[in-house]
């Protein structure tokens, strides 16, 4: 993880300068709201004023400079959204003051419904997590749990699923959920997702969908579905190396389109 670590943090200034990544969040999202409605009409009744609950407690693992973050809040009470990059981290930071010096109003419920934590996250007793109680301040008592916890392309970068699994597991309410997206290991053919200049940190080439369902389900969550949501169409080489630093050398590129997964389940 720390070579990942060190190239996440080194690549957050210009993560947002790749178009797919833009695209990919957007996709996520829109899954993500199919898949839970009451996310859709907790937004429109804080428009109007009716919301009778405080809408979700989310948290997002591996949330990068927060482009699924960002999308996400207007949607839910809070959201927690981890990374292991301190660069990753800091970029959201800024983008959330940026969104305060743009707009008072706006950018004071995005900073209150965001919450950036930097941590690797093994652990769901971390301190790092805010605590369950606000008023604690020792950082030894029990963490917030949470309603939902989602992440988005985070999953081939992290070595070890079960303990993953674990930890979103503690680190959910009883009844909470996991809505994690990613791109799909359907052959061989899916390590072409990333040019081979870019494969530091890189664990999988995507995710085998009945081998993850059946490590959720051993995680102990229940009502388990793992399917493709959505295909992106995205520029591959056309022979390994054939980019230089993930730039095309050639006016000639060849698209691919990965099927992306949807990994759903509840704790009990
Ligand atoms: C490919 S990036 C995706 C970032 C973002 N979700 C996006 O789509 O733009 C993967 C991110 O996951 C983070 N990450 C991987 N394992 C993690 C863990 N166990 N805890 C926190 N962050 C993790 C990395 O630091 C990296 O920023």
């Amino acid at each position: 993880m720390s070579a990942g670590n060190e190239r996440f943090s080194a690549e957050a200034a210009s993560w947002d300068a790749n178009p797919y990544v833009h695209r990919a969040s957007e996709n996520a999202l829109q899954a993500i709201l199919q898949a839970r409605p009451d996310l859709v009409e907790h937004k429109e009744q804080k428009q109007n004023g009716t919301a009778a609950a405080q809408g979700l407690d989310v948290l997002e693992i591996g949330c990068g400079t927060g482009l699924l973050t960002l999308r996400m809040a207007p949607f839910v009470h809070n959201i927690v959204a981890v990374d292991a990059a301190q660069g990753m981290i800091d970029t959201l930071k800024q983008k959330l003051a940026k969104a305060a010096e743009d707009n008072k109003e706006t950018g004071a419920r995005l900073q209150e419904a965001v919450t950036p934590v930097c941590v690797l996250l093994e652990d769901s007793e971390s301190p790092a997590l805010p605590p369950a109680d606000p008023s604690d301040l020792s950082g030894n008592g029990p963490r917030r749990k949470f309603d939902l916890a989602i992440s988005h392309l985070v999953l081939h970068h992290i070595p070890d699923h079960p303990l993953l699994l674990k930890t979103l597991f503690g680190c959910l309410k009883s009844g909470g959920q996991l809505a994690l997206t990613d791109f799909e290991n359907f052959g061989p053919e899916a390590r072409r997702f990333h040019p081979e200049s870019r494969m530091d940190g890189v664990e999988f080439h995507g995710i085998e969908a009945s081998q993850f369902a059946e490590q959720m389900r051993a995680a102990g969550f229940v009502d388990v579905v793992v399917k493709p949501a959505w295909t992106m169409d995205k520029a591959v080489e056309r022979f390994p190396g054939d980019w230089n630093a993930g730039k095309p050398k050639g006016v000639e590129l060849e698209t691919m389109a990965f099927p992306f997964l949807l990994c759903r389940g509840t704790k009990p």
